[in-house]
């Protein structure tokens, strides 16, 4: 399997490339899905949360793997946190949180992982 591996967060649009991939069939894997701590403390994602009765990790993770040909990298070093983000496939996101979501990306980007000398020239959308 071929994959492009990107930062991909509620922050951060990055449809151009996900349907760039999706057409040329590459899957795309995510990291930095918790966008360094942020997703902890967003309102939007702690009503969604509440609602299904899961954590934002949970809400986070969720989203990502019910957008067609993504694989999401989280990481964890608890336990019990490792065992939380996996349970993930006992509930549905409707379509208007999946769009309440990817509302929360921001026009500047919200981009966090840039290294200056390594990072490309990014598309424009994002
Ligand atoms: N970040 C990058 O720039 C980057 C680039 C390429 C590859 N990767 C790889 O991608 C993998 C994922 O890393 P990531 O930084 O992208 O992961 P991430 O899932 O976006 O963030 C991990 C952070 O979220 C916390 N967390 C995870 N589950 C949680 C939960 N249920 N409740 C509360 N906090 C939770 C973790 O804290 P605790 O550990 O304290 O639970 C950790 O600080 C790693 O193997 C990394 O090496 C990362």
């Amino acid at each position: 399997m071929v994959t492009n591996q990107i930062e991909y967060h509620p922050y951060l649009d990055q449809m151009p490339v996900i349907e760039a991939a999706r057409k040329a069939g590459l899957s795309i894997t995510t990291y930095y899905g918790m966008a360094d701590g942020r997703v902890f403390i967003d309102p939007v994602l702690h009503a969604i949360g509440n609602r299904h009765g899961k954590s934002i990790a949970q809400v986070v993770l969720r989203w990502l793997l019910q957008q067609e040909g993504l694989v999401a990298l989280s990481k964890t070093v608890t336990a019990a946190r490792a065992a939380e983000n996996l349970t993930i496939f006992d509930f549905e996101l409707s379509n208007e949180e999946m769009a309440l979501i990817h509302a929360l990306a921001k026009p500047d980007g919200g981009r966090l992982v840039s290294p200056p000398g390594l990072a490309p020239e990014w598309d424009a959308a994002v």
